[in-house]
């Protein structure tokens, strides 16, 4: 467990929140292992309807930690990656996922909303997959859903330039469902996870198997993963999470186009 995950049940609505905000929400793999057994778990507790995660402090979340990143590309980090568990329990979840962002959702702080069925935003949300930045590739099976949410211009643009996308046009480009204002976010959020909680679970559930497919997903993520693990040891990847930590930005111009 962590302390950087608060989970409450309200009413039937699981509310994870991540709780790490000096750290802008990175997430540890702690962090995710905290969120995949909460969402797992959420499967076999008839008392959870609907799953809300959000984020504490001013931002959803700066996405997974750059710190790990680099500690795993150097052999320094080694045990269990429980993202592959997170991913997992989002692309497999039976219950309804909602969740309500604001400030900035970095990489996979928005390849996750991908996976939530309905999504809230505050009026300063800015979503970006700055994967390519990172010398990564996108994942959570973003490269299959991105494109066919928003269309396969919007998508690349936003994988290979890094740039964040605001709350408008993620609503006109239906990556949201909503855009609220910032103080009104967790009630409105809260409100339509209540409206959901209060739906006849197996037909929305139902509805929702209709509408995911978990093992194309898990396939789409499982190659994701194959290449993102080849990219973190690549000298490009060094040299960006050098210069994060030396608070510089990247200079790519010298390693060679492969
Ligand atoms: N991993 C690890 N630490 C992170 C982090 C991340 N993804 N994002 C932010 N932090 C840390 C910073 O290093 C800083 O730590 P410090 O106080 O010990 O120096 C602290 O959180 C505050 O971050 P800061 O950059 O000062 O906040 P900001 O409001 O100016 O900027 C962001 C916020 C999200 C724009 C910026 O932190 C950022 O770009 N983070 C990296 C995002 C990223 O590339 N994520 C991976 C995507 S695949």
């Amino acid at each position: 467990m962590t302390e950087h995950i608060k989970i409450e049940n309200d009413g039937g609505i699981l509310i994870l929140t991540m709780a790490r905000p000096d750290k802008k929400n990175a997430l540890t793999n702690a962090m995710y292992g905290a969120l995949a057994d909460a969402i797992q778990g959420a499967e076999n507790d008839p008392a959870v309807r609907v799953v809300l995660i959000r984020g504490e402090g001013d931002m959803f979340t700066a996405g997974n930690d750059v710190g790990e990143f680099a500690a795993i590309a150097t052999g320094q980090m080694q045990g269990e990656r429980h993202v592959s568990r997170f991913l997992k329990s989002l692309a497999q979840s039976s219950r309804p996922l909602v969740a309500a962002v604001h400030g900035r959702a970095v990489g996979v702080g928005t390849t996750m909303l991908l996976h939530c069925d309905l999504v809230v935003l505050a009026e300063n949300a800015l979503l970006s997959t700055p994967f390519v930045n990172l010398a990564l590739v996108p994942e959570a099976a973003s490269s299959l859903l991105m494109p066919l949410r928003i269309g396969y211009a919007r998508a690349f643009e936003m994988f290979a330039l890094g740039e964040a996308v605001d709350a408008a046009s993620a609503l006109a480009w239906g990556i949201a469902n909503r855009v609220v204002p910032l103080d009104r976010l967790d009630a409105e959020a809260k409100a339509l996870a209540g409206r959901l909680a209060r739906q006849p679970a197996g037909a929305v559930s139902t509805t929702k198997r209709l509408m995911r497919n978990p093992e194309m997903l898990m396939a789409q993520i499982l190659a994701e993963s194959e290449r993102f693990a080849e990219r973190l040891k690549t000298m490009e990847a060094r040299e960006a999470f050098t210069a994060f930590a030396e608070r510089r930005p990247p200079d790519f111009s010298k390693l060679a186009a492969t």
